[in-house]
């Protein structure tokens, strides 16, 4: 079955706590770090996740949209992350796979993210150090984006290349996904989706929760 991540990105961030338990029926807590240079926007940081830690049992899937991360995952590691999620787009390739190697030596799952404009080919160098490769269904930097469907052909590739190889690694997508939309990304092999105003702006989040994984 698919695995919902919502995106605290849409939550009210006065009422985060109430807002991280509206979701406890999902699967990861989806976290969007960003900088203000790798995305023209800022969010939340190494606090935050080491506040909503004890908040909720979901495991943590942090997303970070900053620029040389490799200079930050123990930390968020270290605060609370499960999963940890970096751009390959955001730093040298010999930098992401110290970035992979870090997270993995403590105890966490890491995985690489592709912008759009990025080609499945650039998650290749990374694969085999992958728990989950996370393709971009909008610009990374702000929810409530129309989703690209022009991005399942790479996401039909990373696809293909999992099973091939036998891997254990997550396919998720994040951007854009809706009661219609969470349909193509499973139907073209995503496993994770990702959801911020579609999960937060429903009436009935539960609900929207399990019309979504399908
Ligand atoms: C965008 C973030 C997404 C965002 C998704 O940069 O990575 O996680 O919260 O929001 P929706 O689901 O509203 O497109
Ligand atoms: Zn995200």
């Amino acid at each position: 079955m698919l695995k919902i991540a919502p995106s605290i990105l849409s939550a009210d961030f006065a009422n985060l706590e109430r807002d991280i338990r509206r979701v406890d029926t999902a699967d990861y807590l989806h976290v969007d770090v960003m900088d203000g240079l790798f995305v023209p926007n800022i969010t939340i940081g190494i606090p935050v996740v080491e506040a909503i830690r004890p908040v909720t049992a979901l495991p943590l899937d942090v997303h970070l949209m900053i620029d040389r991360p490799v200079r930050y995952v123990e930390q968020f590691c270290r605060a609370g992350a499960d999963i940890v999620t970096v751009h390959v787009e955001a730093d040298s390739e010999e930098n992401t796979k110290k970035a992979l190697s870090l997270i993995r030596a403590q105890g966490k799952r890491a995985g690489v993210v592709l912008k759009p404009g990025t080609p499945a080919e650039a998650a290749l160098p990374f694969l085999e150090q992958c728990a989950m490769v996370l393709v971009m269904t909008v610009e990374p930097g702000f929810g409530g984006q129309a989703f690209m469907e022009d991005m399942m052909p790479k996401l039909r590739t990373l696809r293909g290349w999992i099973d091939q190889r036998g891997l254990d690694c997550e396919l998720e997508v994040d951007g854009g996904i809706g009661p219609e939309t969470c349909k193509t990304a499973a139907a073209n092999g995503a496993t994770v989706l990702v959801a911020g105003s579609a999960v937060y702006h429903a009436q009935d989040i539960p609900a929207r929760i399990r019309e979504l994984r399908g």
